[in-house]
């Protein structure tokens, strides 16, 4: 998948799912408990969220793929790659304005920017470097995608803590 991001023709979740899951996306636990500072998270989810994903996007779900809720609590991810996974389709939650850009390598220039819309899905490439700016505090989105092991990123927060968890058993962030 050599693109960087593309909106896709999926259907958005109902208004009352919506801010059922802003409300949930701003306030929840962590999946894996980490230090304060740690400006990411994998959130515990609810069940009917993945119910309602396996209804509704056409996606063959397996034990491999995540469906769950992400949070960054700064304004500014510094450009990095993620861990666990090469992509993911995303689903912005809380925090519309904020810029995610690419680029090929760490040294090199921006070659691609974009504002995700709300409620609607997005392809979104992360095995580039690519940051996240002008997020006002907090920004919340619901994320699909399919556990890769041996995919090593520039920032490993608690992914792999995640990886282990999910290992012995692959629904253990669901409530
Ligand atoms: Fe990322």
């Amino acid at each position: 998948m050599g693109k960087y991001y593309e909106k896709k023709n999926w259907p958005s979740f109902p208004d009352d799912m919506a801010a059922d899951l802003i409300e949930w996306s701003l306030s929840s636990e962590r999946a894996i408990p980490a230090s304060k500072k740690e400006p990411f998270s994998m959130l515990t989810a609810p069940w009917s969220l993945r119910q309602w994903v396996v209804e509704n996007i056409p996606i063959d779900l397996s034990d491999e793929w995540v469906v769950t809720i992400q949070r960054f609590d700064t304004d500014y991810a510094h450009f990095h790659t993620d861990t666990i996974r090469k992509w993911s389709y995303n689903c912005l939650l809380h925090g519309e304005g904020a810029v995610t850009r690419w680029k090929k390598d760490m040294e090199g220039d921006v070659v691609e920017t974009v504002k995700y819309d709300a409620n609607r899905w997005y392809f979104h490439n992360s095995a580039v470097p690519h940051s996240v700016s002008e997020i006002p505090k907090q920004r919340t989105a619901v994320t699909i995608y399919k556990i890769e092991p041996e995919v090593v990123g520039t920032h490993l927060a608690t992914a792999f803590k995640f990886l282990e968890a999910h290992s012995k058993d692959p629904y253990f962030y669901y409530v």
